[in-house]
Order: structure tokens, then C-alpha cells, then sequence
């Protein structure tokens, strides 16, 4: 794969004008672009799919199903008609609803010409990721939901570590989980690549949020990697929002900043 197929642009915003003007500039560098919840809810999901598409861009439908499965068979049907290349849902819907989505994506008619005047066909079929456990929450939080036991080490940094492993084992057996359901690959954080590289089959992919290039600052993401470090060490794609979208302005536009990138990452190869 070439660097600028392993780079999905997040479009983190919320109206046609914005997504218009990023996709325009963006398409010839980069292969995918993601869309959201936040642009789900605001423009609704097939009209953004359908806009990339007509930009010449493709698309991960970043929906993070999570309901029974009937409903979410349902719901990966329709996305694989929109001819999305990868939409996701969470591990934790259970294996029967990662498996139903599969089945529904494999078995839908490919694509409703409805929905598909005006554009050309990019995909014929989706990939299905799973998401692991979100990285926003940590120890406490799962605590509290019962997702893990209690743990209580008098020294902090052993209280740390063995917290550390116990969200890694639930990560892995999640994504070890989404594999027998045969899912095509997860969406997980930087740290846990090397993780999954050991436990997963290789042609598992792994797609990974939580990318910063060392020009640009964390915002609110706090165990970083650079996307070059991250295809290094076993990630198949990397999602990358503002760092390409609202670049520091020593770098220059969303373009110069999806140039700078293709060529870290083709430095590393
Ligand atoms: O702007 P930034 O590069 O931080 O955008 C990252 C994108 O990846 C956002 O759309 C965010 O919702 C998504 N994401 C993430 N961390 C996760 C899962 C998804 O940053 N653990």
C-alpha cells in the first residue's frame, strides 16, 4: 500500500461547506476520509458518504454501531450500499452482532443505483472494523461500569501497571473476539499496536486514532505517536484530524501538511 492510501483524514465538522472545501483539497493525496457522529447527526450519514464519494474521495463511516443484532445487521446493509470502503461497530454489541454484520455486508445486493446516481461505484464491499474499548475511558471508568475488577496495590506505580494490563487483556480479547467473528480488523490507540500485531493474524488490520506528527501539537490526545511510528510498528491505517485540517501555520495549508506527512511515512518504509 502507498503512504497516501494508509492516511484517513477525519472530517471533525459539521456542515457540507467545510466537508466540500476539505475533500476538494485533500482527494488527490489521500486515500480515505472519515465521517463521523458529529457529521452523521448534523448533514445525516448518506448525504456526507454521498458527497465525498461525488469529490472523489472514499469513505470510513465512523457510525460505532452498538445494538442488537438484527438492528445492527441492518444498519452495516445500508452503509455497504452506500459503498463505504470500512464503517465500524463496537466489540462490545457481542459476537452475534459483529457476526450478523458481517453476514449483511457479504450478502447485501452491492450497491442500490438509487443511492448511487451521480457517482461512481468505489466499493463493492466494506471492510467491518470493531471497537475495542474506547480510549477515553480509563481504570476508573470501567471499574465503574463492572467491566473490570477491583484492584488494589499499596504502591502506585504496581497499581498503574497491573491497571495497564488488565485494560490491554480486555483490548485484546475484544479484538481476538471481533476476529472470530470475522471482522476485518479494529480501530485501536497507538499502544496497543504492538499488542495486537503479536495476538491477531497478520492480515488483521489495524486502524489507529491518536496521531500526531512531532510539527503538530496533541490537542486533546495524550498518549501520541507519530504516523510514521505508528505504520512502523503495525498499524495499517492512521486517522488523522487536525493536525491535516487545522494545520499550525508555519506548516501551511491542509495540503502541505497531507504532503509532509506522505513523506515522513515514506521515510520510514
Ligand atoms: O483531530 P484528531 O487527529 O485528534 O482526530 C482523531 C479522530 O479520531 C477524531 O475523529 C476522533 O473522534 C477519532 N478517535 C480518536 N480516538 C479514539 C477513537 C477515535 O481520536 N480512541
Amino acid at each position: 500500500m502507498e503512504a497516501k492510501d494508509r492516511i484517513i483524514v477525519a472530517l471533525d465538522v459539521s456542515n457540507l461547506r467545510e466537508v466540500k472545501s476539505l475533500v476538494e483539497q485533500l482527494a488527490p493525496y489521500v486515500g480515505c476520509f472519515k465521517i463521523g457522529l458529529e457529521l452523521i447527526s448534523s448533514i445525516g450519514g448518506p448525504q456526507a458518504a454521498i458527497y465525498v464519494h461525488k469529490l472523489g474521495g472514499e469513505v470510513f463511516y465512523d457510525g460505532k454501531f452498538n445494538d442488537i443484532p438484527n438492528t445492527v445487521a441492518g444498519a452495516a446493509r445500508a452503509v455497504k450500499r452506500m459503498g463505504v470502503k470500512m464503517f465500524n461497530i463496537h466489540c462490545l454489541s457481542g459476537f452475534e452482532a459483529m457476526r450478523r454484520a458481517r453476514e449483511a455486508v457479504d450478502t447485501a445486493i452491492p450497491v442500490d443505483e438509487t443511492i448511487m446516481i451521480g457517482r461512481k461505484i468505489l466499493h463493492t464491499n466494506s471492510l467491518v472494523l470493531g471497537v475495542t474499548i474506547l480510549t477515553s475511558l480509563d481504570y476508573q471508568g470501567l471499574y465503574s461500569m463492572d467491566i473490570v475488577p477491583r484492584i488494589n496495590y499499596a504502591d502506585f506505580e504496581e497499581q498503574k501497571e497491573a491497571e495497564h494490563k488488565q485494560i490491554q487483556e480486555l483490548v485484546k480479547n475484544l479484538a481476538l473476539l471481533a476476529q472470530d467473528a470475522s471482522l476485518d480488523g479494529v480501530v485501536c490507540s497507538p499502544k496497543e499496536i504492538s499488542l495486537l500485531r503479536r495476538w491477531c493474524q497478520p492480515e488483521f488490520l489495524l486502524v489507529t486514532p491518536g496521531v500526531r506528527p512531532e510539527w503538530a501539537g496533541k490537542d486533546d490526545q495524550k498518549r501520541v505517536m507519530n504516523p510514521a511510528e505508528a505504520i512502523k510498528a503495525g498499524a495499517d491505517y492512521v486517522v488523522i484530524g487536525r493536525p491535516i485540517t487545522n494545520p499550525p501555520k508555519e506548516i501551511g495549508s491542509p495540503v502541505e501538511a497531507i504532503k509532509r506527512i506522505i513523506t515522513e511515512i515514506e521515510e520510514v518504509k
